[in-house]
């Protein structure tokens, strides 16, 4: 059983009345076998000693950039990179709308600002601030950045009120890291790259030939991939939602042209590929410099085929594991199977534009997975998040 044994935690503690619970939070994080240096802001010192959390963490405390004492720098730098996670637990209205605008004026925060590991927030606030909108809306940017919030209990808090706003309990903070570690392992050491979006073909400076394809599936399968511990790479065309995970490594490849060179480039140091994009098949013959002038007449516009990257990638992948899509709109089961066989992949994913919720645009999908075998499995229509973990499930069905 995969645990917190071993890993680096950073726990950032803000000035609220729960951070007696953080002093509890350390003693069982160290209790797991995780090593512990703890960050304090200066208000939080008001609440508790830095005693009380160098003792529970075994660490000296931070708080200051550098020791008054005797000038030495305390590096948030270094301490990001020593992290496999930063867990800012109480965290406080205040230092949330800091870390959602940038702002870097205390050590736990230019921290925050340095670290790669993923951040755990654990906000910790009376019901009426967690429910104001301003609080709100920087709990939502700091989800769009990849952070994870921990989300606060129910019950009654400082003032005596009694709603939404108690820090999450330290057992609780625990298992949702113990969880994510668990599940950050399956696919640890695996090298996996993921296209993801529509591709968009110039005509002209100004004009260009593209399709529906918004990223979500893709971007949904890469971040499940990452929180597997795998490590991704997106080749993104054309998307239009947020990538929020960090450790995701993005290649940017707008044109099917562009798309198979990134492809085709980086495609023999994987283990597994998965070709969500939806590529054109087409594009124009030429791309004119100027904007093409109109008159009376209509436009043909010529257009030429583009290169099949899975296909190519098919006759490249010598064991590594390729996964395609297929979008219908008629004939879906043949269609499906004759591009699973044409393009040599592993398995397809079946989508229908003619199922209500599934393709483009939507926050979901319905997909049918079948194999080279002829094996397949048909899932109902569900959140394109959800449907990534059955895919991640399957691809690690192949490589493990
Ligand atoms: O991005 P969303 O809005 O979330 O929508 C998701 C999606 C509908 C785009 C996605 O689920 C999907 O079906 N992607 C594939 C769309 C597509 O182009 O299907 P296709 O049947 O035309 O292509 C078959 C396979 O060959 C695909 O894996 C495609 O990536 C690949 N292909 C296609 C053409 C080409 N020139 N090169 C390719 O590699």
């Amino acid at each position: 059983m995969v645990s917190l044994n071993g890993k680096n935690i950073v726990v950032g503690v803000t000035g609220s009345i729960a951070v007696f619970k953080a002093a509890i939070l350390v003693r069982l994080l160290t209790g797991e076998g995780a090593n512990v240096k703890v960050v304090m802001t200066p208000l939080a010192k008001e609440f508790i000693t830095p005693l009380t959390m160098a003792t529970v963490s075994k660490n000296p405390i931070l708080v200051d950039f550098f020791n008054p004492e005797n000038g030495e720098w305390n590096s948030h730098v270094s301490l990001g990179e020593w992290a496999d996670a930063y867990l800012i637990a109480p965290a406080t209205a205040n230092t949330i709308a800091k870390m959602a605008g940038g702002i870097a004026d205390n050590l736990l925060l230019t921290t925050y600002l340095s670290a790669k590991c993923p951040v755990f927030i654990a906000p910790a606030m009376d019901l009426d601030m967690y429910a104001h909108t301003a609080t709100q809306d920087n709990i939502a940017r700091l989800k769009t950045y990849g952070n994870h919030i921990i989300e606060p209990g129910v019950g009654e808090l400082a003032s005596g009120l009694v709603g939404k706003g108690r820090m999450a309990e330290p057992v609780d903070i625990v298992g949702y890291l113990n969880e994510y570690f668990c599940k950050c392992t399956t696919l640890t050491g695996k090298k996996i790259m993921v296209t993801a979006g529509g591709t968009i073909e110039a005509i002209d400076p100004v004009r260009f030939i593209s399709n529906h394809s918004s990223g979500k599936m893709g971007v949904a399968i890469a971040e499940e991939l990452a929180s597997r511990g795998a490590e991704v790479t997106l080749i993104k065309g054309n998307i239009t939602v947020p990538v929020t995970d960090r450790r995701i490594k993005i290649i940017e490849a707008l044109s099917a042209e562009g798309m198979y060179k990134a492809c085709t480039e980086i495609f023999p140091n994987t283990d597994a590929a998965v070709m969500c994009a939806a590529v054109a098949d087409y594009t124009p013959s030429e791309v004119s410099g100027e904007k093409i002038k109109k008159d009376e007449s209509n436009w043909l516009l010529p257009l030429k085929r583009t290169k099949d990257i899975a296909g190519e990638l098919g006759k490249l992948k010598q064991g590594r594991l390729l996964v395609g899509f297929a979008l219908e709109t008629t004939d879906e089961d043949r269609n499906a199977l004759r591009k699973l066989k044409e393009k040599n992949l592993d398995f397809i994913l079946l989508n229908s534009l003619r199922d209500e919720g599934a393709g483009f645009g939507h926050d979901t999908n319905k997909i049918a997975i079948l194999h080279q075998n002829g094996s397949r499995q048909d899932y109902p229509v569900a959140a394109k998040k959800d449907l990534a973990k059955n895919i991640a499930d399957t691809i690690e069905n192949y490589l493990l």
